[in-house]
């Protein structure tokens, strides 16, 4: 049988493992495709940049119209991060005939209804399995195995990136710092690690499984988010003594039919199984109204995770199930949105870390604030502090202040967060984050 013609978009971290699986593991992936696979072009922007990966001579070109004008190439596999110039060279290879699969977030959550259009327009497949969760088939359990169902609650860790990073502050008593620089090396982290800590790639992820489970079209400003970037160690290891484990959580489910939708870090009951989730390994529970909860984890970033999905895809194309699927199925369709429930409603307990001076009525100021907003104290741990031997000395005395609340909605929290501003004896930052009982 004639061999399948791909061409690669982007020979980076994911790019090359791909190359790597399709030349090292040429005669399985053949026998599982049903005909051997070609690479005929691999496209990057630098041809004088260092590669783990050898190719023949010839197939890579910094020239991606090489790739569109080729018309016996089938499938392109499309790996270069971002939107912009990603967007215009999916559209035009999907102009020029080609079925593509693509691990770009970034792009199917703001783009995706366009590019989706234009590939059913032009009967075309995109496959898109490695987009969300690196190597765990997430795509394909919402879009496929849970069609039976109407998906009602996601919660989930999106991005490795972070997870790996919270596990390790905890473990080694490191700094953020260092363990984001080690996220980088490791390949997890996006070209712009900004986009993994700040919450912005979990959040890329779940608009596109919010799409699919949902069928509404979120986008980001739809939604609170929040990354990690602005906690402190300290966070983790009350957190910790308060019983929870601090996870960048995303959250996507039915409440009083609206959708209720955020990415925060949030403390997670240490019994329950997102809590348990450490590394660069996401999870995601999925609830559906016929299977009840099921759980899908493994490892959502780096090379050869992501890679795997890459590869799935590419035959899945081969034997024709991703076209089929994406026709049928209509994984993008748009159907009765569901009202996203504004963000001042959300329900919840939360944590609240303040530093504060050690001085009298400083606690019953903030208590005063909470009180006055309806928000019911739970709990509160301050741990003394040094006795200052000279009371006249001006060295100020600053202490940790940790508030665990009973149930309350984010619009009373921000009100009398807003309040809290005016009190002078309270020091930067200030942490909130929400509690997943
Ligand atoms: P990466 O290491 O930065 O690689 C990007 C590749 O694209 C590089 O080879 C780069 O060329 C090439 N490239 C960038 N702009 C180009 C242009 N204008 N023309 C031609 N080539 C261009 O990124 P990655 O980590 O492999 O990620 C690729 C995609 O997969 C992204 O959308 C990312 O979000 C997604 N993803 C990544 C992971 C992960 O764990 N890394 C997991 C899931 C999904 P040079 O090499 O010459 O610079
Ligand atoms: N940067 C992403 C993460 C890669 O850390 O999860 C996987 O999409």
């Amino acid at each position: 049988m004639s061999s399948l013609k791909v061409a690669i978009i982007g020979l980076g971290t994911v790019g090359s493992g791909v190359a790597r699986i399709l030349t090292e593991h040429r005669d399985r992936i053949e026998t599982r495709a049903g005909r051997p696979i070609e690479i005929r072009r691999a496209v990057v922007r630098d041809l004088h940049k260092p590669r783990d990966i050898t190719l023949p001579e010839g197939v890579i070109t910094d020239d991606v119209q090489e790739v569109i004008d080729d018309r016996e190439i089938d499938v392109a596999i499309q790996l270069i991060g971002g939107v912009d110039p990603a967007r215009q060279i999916l559209l035009a290879l999907l102009e020029s005939g080609k079925d593509v699969v693509t691990a770009n977030k970034a792009l199917l959550c703001e783009y995706g209804d366009e590019v989706f259009a234009k590939a059913h327009e032009l009967n075309r497949c995109i496959a898109f399995e490695a987009s969300v969760a690196g190597g765990i088939p997430i795509i394909a359990a919402v879009g496929q195995s849970m069609s039976a169902n109407q998906i009602t609650s996601i919660e989930a860790i999106l991005n490795g990136t972070s997870n790996f990073i919270l596990t390790e502050m905890l473990a080694r008593n490191s700094s953020y710092a260092d363990v984001l620089t080690e996220a980088q090396e490791l390949g997890y982290a996006e070209a712009d690690p900004a986009m993994d800590v700040d919450g912005t790639d979990a959040a890329q992820k779940l608009v596109i499984l919010g799409q699919l489970a949902f069928g509404t079209k979120v986008t980001l400003s739809d939604f609170p988010r929040q990354g990690i970037d602005s906690l402190e160690l300290d966070d983790l290891v009350y957190a910790n003594e308060l019983g929870y484990t601090v996870k960048l959580l995303a959250v996507a489910r039915i409440v009083q039919r609206q959708l209720e939708m955020h990415v925060q870090p949030t403390l997670v009951r240490h019994d329950r199984p997102l809590a348990k989730v450490d590394g660069p390994f996401n999870m995601i529970a999925l609830e559906g109204d016929a299977v009840g909860r099921t759980w899908y984890s493994g490892p959502g970033a780096g090379q050869m995770p992501t890679a795997s999905a890459v590869v799935a895809d590419l035959i899945d194309v081969a034997v024709v199930r991703a076209p089929l699927t994406f026709r049928q199925l209509d994984l993008w369709q748009k159907t009765d949105p569901i009202a996203v429930q504004p963000a001042e409603e959300i329900s919840r307990r939360y944590y609240l870390r303040f530093n504060v001076e050690d001085r009298p009525h400083v606690i019953a100021d903030i208590a005063d604030i909470l009180g006055r907003n309806e928000i019911s104290i739970a709990s509160v741990i301050q741990h003394e502090a040094p006795e200052v031997e000279d009371i006249s000395s001006d060295t100020e005395s600053i202490v940790p202040l940790v508030i665990m609340t009973h149930r309350t909605t984010e619009g009373r929290v921000r009100a009398a967060d807003a309040e809290f501003d005016s009190l002078s004896s309270l020091r930067n930052p200030r942490i909130r984050m929400p509690v997943s009982d």
